[in-house]
């Protein structure tokens, strides 16, 4: 029978064969698997976890509070805060093609996070203690589209599955390997993970990095977390979160049209909205969003965001068309 408390039993159960007396390590991304599936950790092994927040500033506006101050309100888990904001970003400097965006991404995260483990290596040292495990958040359509499963194709590098380096030291701990996304979020609420990051959309570990079409810069990154962050207003205000499976908002970096503002030309750049319904992310519909909704956004987004004088909307499904851009 699947049932939230049991795959919880089984899981913890699982957790607690797997990493005896070992210390463990959790990256949180501020996404509901990762959320889980540390709070899944927390459940087996308590203060063996140590989580750490890598802040690549390619988070949307208000994450980093959202995971620092919520999440380890309902959980307690021990967090360590890396900003690495500036390493990303130079890292991400003169890139523009997406496999290469998403590779720099994994690797600086995966390099920030042995950084970060090596310390809690060292802290457990002094008290004779190992740190072995890291948690990882991987669902299973994560698993079958990086070519894990039967007879998968690999359609694009998901950084927290494919893509570790051969000297990582530790071993993966994976809770959540067997779940769909609903099945996440029914054994967070069990789990006591607060309502908001149980119902949290989806965001990719790449974030906004995979969501400028061309080069990462600091500039555009500003430009697309307030498009992105007057979208998710609008249609929260609007009660659409839960129809909605994810709403990218993409910014076309490279793309510039002729606008008018004011007495005014302007040639500026176009935000894409990509509103998609979906079940587990291997399929999805564009969500036929009301014309009123779509009104608003795109009367905001213009006025209110430098740079950006158009907003146009992605009514492909997913096939042909990906969920994200890149
Ligand atoms: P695509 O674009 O492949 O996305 O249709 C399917 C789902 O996966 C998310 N996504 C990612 N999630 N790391 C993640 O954890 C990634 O690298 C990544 N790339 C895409 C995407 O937002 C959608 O929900």
């Amino acid at each position: 029978d699947w049932t939230p408390g049991n795959v919880i039993a089984e899981q913890v159960e699982a957790i607690r064969a797997q990493v005896g007396k070992a210390r463990v390590v959790c990256g949180l991304s501020g996404g509901v698997d990762s959320s889980v599936a540390a709070a899944l950790v927390q459940a087996a092994v308590g203060d063996q976890l140590t989580c750490v927040f890598v802040d690549h500033g390619l988070l949307r506006a208000g994450e980093a509070e959202q995971v620092e101050r919520d999440f380890v309100a309902a959980t307690g888990v021990r967090l360590v805060v890396r900003d690495e904001r500036e390493r990303f970003l130079q890292a991400l400097a003169g890139h523009s093609d997406p496999e290469t965006k998403r590779k720099i991404i994994g690797r600086e995260f995966i390099r920030v996070f042995e950084d970060a483990a090596r310390d809690i290596v060292a802290e457990a040292g002094e008290h004779g203690e190992e740190v072995k495990f890291l948690v990882q958040g991987t669902l299973y359509p994560d698993v079958v589209e990086s070519g894990g499963g039967e007879g998968a194709a690999n359609i694009k590098s998901h950084h927290n599955v494919g893509g570790l380096p051969d000297d990582l030291q530790f071993s993966l701990v994976e809770p959540l390997r067997t779940l769909f996304k609903d099945e996440v979020r029914a054994v967070g609420l069990e789990l006591g993970v607060p309502e908001p990051i149980v119902w949290r959309q989806p965001f990719p570990g790449p974030g906004l990095g995979i969501r400028i079409v061309g080069e990462v810069t600091g500039e555009r990154l500003e430009i697309l977390r307030q498009a992105d962050a007057i979208a998710r207003e609008e249609l929260t205000k609007a009660g659409l979160d839960r129809e909605i499976w994810q709403c990218p908002v993409v910014l076309l970096a490279d793309v510039r049209s002729v606008g008018v503002q004011g007495d005014g030309r302007t040639y500026g750049h176009p935000i894409v909205l990509r509103p998609v319904s979906s079940e587990d992310a291997m399929t999805a519909d564009w969500t036929r969003l009301p014309y009123d909704v779509l009104s608003v956004i795109s009367t905001r987004i213009t006025n209110e965001v430098r740079d950006v004088n158009r907003v146009v909307l992605d009514v492909t499904s997913k096939p042909p068309g990906t969920i994200e851009w890149e």
